[in-house]
Parts: structure tokens; sequence; C-alpha cells
């Protein structure tokens, strides 16, 4: 077998038009370094951003109670399976809330986790729900509010923080999964 000669290293080329220049990339790396994550080309609103994320996450804290609420008082002949639901949804609700708190914190923001402003500041209510399908109810509703709210933040970021748009795109999905897990669970039920 021939030997391949080995490539040239490649030399420095100009910069591609339309594209920021090495020197200027490099001597912009080194302004405001204690932005961490958060460069001179970041072009989205950050203080609007870190509000939205702290009332997403607000919203997320609000819907972990409400869920374990619900699991910790579930009965009646459907509870096992439901519960099971409600205990997995507010584990996933927390990783949630976990991922808008890191970036909140990349953004160089506070999460804010107060409890005396969490239900004031949160999209989805905290509903207590008298029975099993008013439980049921009361987090398809929830999660239909968390799914507009989502939507409207990702359409508001759009391709200006594509970082947190992707998060937001990712909690968005799941928010839809757990609200079509109820509406099938309520479209087959029985009794009350
Ligand atoms: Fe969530
Ligand atoms: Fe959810």
């Amino acid at each position: 077998m021939s030997k391949q000669p080995a490539a040239k290293p490649s030399k420095p080329t100009a910069p591609t038009p339309g594209f920021t220049d090495r020197k200027t990339l490099r001597a912009n790396a080194r302004k405001r370094m204690e932005d961490g994550a958060v460069t001179p080309s970041y072009s989205a609103d950050r203080t609007t951003v870190i509000k939205l994320l702290n009332d997403a996450l607000a919203t997320e804290w609000v819907c972990v109670l409400r869920y374990y609420r619900h699991y910790y008082m579930a009965k009646g002949m459907l509870a096992d399976t439901v519960k099971a639901e409600f205990l997995e949804h507010a584990q996933q609700e927390q990783a949630h809330a976990d991922l808008l708190s890191n970036r909140i914190v990349q953004l160089g923001g506070a999460p804010d986790l107060n409890p005396d402003t969490l239900t004031a500041r949160s999209h989805a209510e905290y509903k207590e729900g008298g029975n099993l399908r008013d439980m049921v109810r009361e987090n398809l509703i929830a999660e239909r509010i968390a799914i507009d709210s989502y939507r409207e933040m990702i359409n508001f970021i759009g391709d200006k923080d594509t970082t947190t748009k992707r998060i937001l795109e990712q909690i968005l999905a799941q928010e839809e999964d757990h609200a079509d897990d109820f509406a099938d669970m309520l479209d087959g039920w029985i009794g009350e």
C-alpha cells in the first residue's frame, strides 16, 4: 500500500467575509471576563431572559409541590397507576427546575427560590383537587399553562440565545408529554 503524503499544515487564512477576524475575537474574549459564558456577541435582552427563566422556575417548583401533594393524597381504584405518574412528573419538574436554575446562573443571574413569593410568581396554580379525577384535571390544566408559557418564551428568545432556547424546547417537549398522559387518562376514565 502506498503511503499517503502527510497533510500540509494549513496557513492562517484571511477572515471569511461576514465573520469576525481572529484578532477581534481574541480581544473580545478578554473583555468582561467576569461574565463567563456571556460574551459580547450575546444579543438577547439578558435581564428579561433571566426574569422569564425565574418565572418558569417558580412555575416548576409549584408543579413539583402540587405533584407531590397529589402523589401522597391519591386514593381510589386507579390510585396506583396515577400515583406512579404523579411521582414521575414531580421528579421531572424538579429536573426542569434544575436546568432553569443552572442557566440563570450561567447568564449571571440568581435563581429566585423565595417560598414567600413562589405561587404569586408561578404561571400555574397550586390546586389540591378533591378526588383523583380532579387532581388529574388540575394537572392537565397546569401542564397546558406551562406549554403556552414555554412556547411564548421560545418565540421571544428566537435565535438570539440558542442555548436557552434549546433548554426551553427540551422542557416544552416533556410538558407536552405530561399533558398527553393526563388527556389519555381522562379520556378513558370510569367512575369518580
Ligand atoms: Fe416542567
Ligand atoms: Fe409538566
